[in-house]
């Protein structure tokens, strides 16, 4: 199969290049588009077989849930049971947007999607081209990021091109993504409402809204939990081919335990990267991303840094982590979740 990809613009779609990615998943194929967080990899939500194909494309363990992507609101009452009024709140303050909720989902849902769970996972997404492919399409949209399966998202048509070329149809190119972490989400079928992926929306701002929230253990900690509530939770996820060593701690602390860990490494010849906040970190002989300390710019980089360590074929990464409010916790649950190997000072 030869992979398409069409540049679209992303103030202002053009109808025709729409209409032909339409009409790929009215088919029952796949077409990869741009959303404000990450690249997704979209299959019509009630088409059965097509669902199955996204599993197959991406190598995705068929225990982990799909998202469903809506081009308006009303089109929930497609999906789920009922709305609770906290559900009616997060909606109304946050979609279009980085927010995924999830919700009881109807039984004529195609199981797959949910990976066999009573609930299913809803987000409308911040994009124009995302949002009129969905409305072109005429149905929801499932879509998980569009990379392989435990590779970091993608961020651009070309990382989308990289993991999926000849086995998919089209790739909508629609530039860098605008905040290049995928969506938070929440899972409100609980007693309390519980944060199982920290993302585009900073849970504080949730917690504005509706109260607080509980942290999933998962999302602080890289550990077998006995009770998994997001199945994606479980697997190595976001990992560059290299080796990534995080170090969590203190600022100083950590940086000097990096120090120490690049000397060694030096000594042994290995190629190492570095993805570093600090302009004072930049040691020679070791390929730096330095992406400074403001927390959007950090998150928009921080999966493309991955890939490009990977295409300099560096070995070992160093990441250390990174102040915890805002976006910072989404940060270093990606580099957790990325890392080989966590060193706590
Ligand atoms: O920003 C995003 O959310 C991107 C763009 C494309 O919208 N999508 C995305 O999808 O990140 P994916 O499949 O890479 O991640 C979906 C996450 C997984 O951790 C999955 O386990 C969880 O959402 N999830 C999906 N359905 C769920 C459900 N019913 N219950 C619990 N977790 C669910
Ligand atoms: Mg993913």
């Amino acid at each position: 199969m030869k992979t398409k990809i069409i540049k679209v613009n992303s103030l202002k779609p053009e109808k025709a290049r729409i209409e032909e990615a339409a009409k790929i998943i009215k088919n029952g194929d796949l077409v990869a588009f741009p959303t404000e967080t990450v690249y997704g990899l979209g299959a019509d939500a009630f088409n059965q077989k097509a669902i199955k194909k996204i599993f197959k494309v991406k190598k995705r363990p068929l225990d982990n849930p799909i998202i469903v992507h809506l081009g308006n609101k009303n089109d929930l009452y497609k999906l789920v049971k009922e709305i609770p009024s906290l559900a009616k709140k997060l909606i109304k303050k946050f979609w279009p947007g980085p927010l995924t909720i999830i919700l009881k989902r109807k039984r004529d849902v195609p199981k797959e999607i949910s990976a066999g769970l009573p609930t299913i996972a809803i987000r409308m997404p911040k994009n124009k081209i995302a949002l009129s492919l969905i409305k072109m399409a005429n149905c929801p949209i499932a879509a998980p990021s569009a990379n392989l399966s435990g590779r970091p998202s993608p961020t651009s048509a070309q990382d989308v091109f990289e993991d999926l070329k000849g086995k998919i149809k089209l790739i909508l190119d629609g530039g860098q993504t605008k905040i290049g972490l995928e969506s938070t989400v929440i899972d409100l079928v609980t007693t309390r409402p519980t944060l199982l992926r920290p993302g585009g929306v900073p849970l504080e701002e949730i917690e504005k809204t509706i109260g607080e929230i509980k942290i999933h253990p998962s999302v602080l900690k890289k550990i077998k939990i006995r009770k998994i509530k997001s199945p994606g939770m479980k697997y190595r996820h976001y990992a560059p081919k290299a080796e990534l060593i995080f170090v969590v701690g203190e600022e100083k602390k950590a940086i000097s335990k990096i120090r120490e860990i690049l000397k060694e490494l030096i000594k042994k010849n290995k190629k190492t990267g570095l993805i570093s906040w600090q302009k004072e970190l930049k040691p020679k002989n070791v390929i730096v991303k330095f992406l400074g300390k403001n927390p959007k710019k950090v998150a928009k980089k921080l999966f493309s840094s991955l890939r490009e360590m990977d295409k300099k074929k560096v070995e070992i990464i160093l990441g250390y982590s990174f102040p915890k409010k805002g976006f910072g916790l989404a940060i270093n649950n990606r580099l957790k979740k990325a890392a080989s190997k966590i060193i706590k000072v």
